[in-house]
């Protein structure tokens, strides 16, 4: 029985939709509420018992790096006066039994390629792919419920949920047969379908669990539209060899990769913080009275 122990985070991309902001440290970083969108999704692995965390970084790297550093002089600073409670947040970034792992992609060129940056490290192990901008809700932690679901298959697994048809454009989007509750057994998948060619509304969005297998087929691929090494191609010709699940995950999804997603998401989550949600649900209750 294989584990799951590793878990990749590209966090290469441009970000241009949200240029300015990701000019000078990636989208990743920007916080919803008061966590970046990385530690929600690092905090999500580390719930699932991963404890190798490996990020795959662009020319912004620093930002990350230094977020899930020790940060000597602010923790001496925070001792000093006093501040218990805050350094405990601190603290709590990155538990001491969790490994951080750097890896450069030089060139962003797409996210098959930056999952196959992973390989050097993750080798012949099955691993998850965690997408931060991906930003999901969820009483179980996503991820948890995937390696639940490997646990007992054993075989790569993809997060899918429907999506609207006319939003295909912007999905994996996989044909499947149903196997069990919540679960189905893929049998295809298309990058960006048009919503008139799209053969299903079942959209990959951004977990996986994957076999090493994968790599071997990412190194294969040719760049695709736009110049990029697309993993849908490397899951496709994967598909093809091993058995491969889709699981209808339980939780709400954000597309923090846009600017839409990402104030949903701060709103949902501002509405459950326990420090402001009294006073921002009345905040946006006298919005709506106006
Ligand atoms: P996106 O498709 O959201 O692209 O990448 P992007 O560049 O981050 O954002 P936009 O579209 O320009 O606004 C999906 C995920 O893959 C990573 C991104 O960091 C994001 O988590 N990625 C993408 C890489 O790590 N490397 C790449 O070359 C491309």
């Amino acid at each position: 029985m294989k584990k799951i122990t590793k878990a990749v985070f590209p966090v290469a991309g441009m970000g241009s939709r949200f240029l300015p902001a990701t000019k000078a440290s990636p989208k990743e970083m920007m916080p919803v509420v008061d966590k970046p969108l990385i530690q929600y999704a690092v905090e999500e692995a580390i719930a699932a018992g991963i404890t190798d965390m490996v990020f795959i970084t662009g020319r912004n790297k620093r930002a990350i790096e230094d977020h899930f550093d020790k940060a000597y002089e602010l923790e001496a600073e925070l001792v000093m006066r006093g501040k218990e409670e805050l350094l405990r947040i601190l603290r709590e970034v990155i538990p001491a039994h969790i490994n951080c792992i750097y890896i450069r992609q030089t060139e962003p060129l797409g996210l098959g390629h930056a999952v196959l940056c992973a390989k050097p490290v993750v080798q012949d192990e099955p691993f998850a792919v965690i997408l931060a901008d991906d930003l999901i809700d969820g009483d179980t932690p996503v991820i948890k419920q995937m390696v639940d679901v490997f646990q007992r298959h054993q075989c790569s697994i993809l997060g899918v949920k429907n999506v609207p048809r006319e939003q295909t454009r912007q999905y994996g989007i996989v044909s499947s047969t149903a196997l069990e509750a919540g679960l189905e057994l893929v049998n295809g998948i298309v990058e960006k379908p048009k919503p008139e060619d799209a053969p299903t509304t079942l959209a990959v969005v951004g977990r996986y669990i994957l076999t090493p297998r994968i790599f071997h087929h990412l190194e294969k691929v040719h760049a695709g539209a736009g110049g990029e090494i697309q993993l849908t191609d490397g899951i496709a010709a994967l598909m093809k060899e091993e058995k491969m699940l889709a699981y209808r995950f339980n939780g709400t999804r954000y597309d923090c990769g846009s600017k839409l997603g990402y104030l949903k998401a701060m709103v949902a989550l501002g509405l459950k913080h326990p420090e402001v949600r009294d006073e921002f649900a009345a905040y946006l209750q006298s919005l709506k009275n106006h």
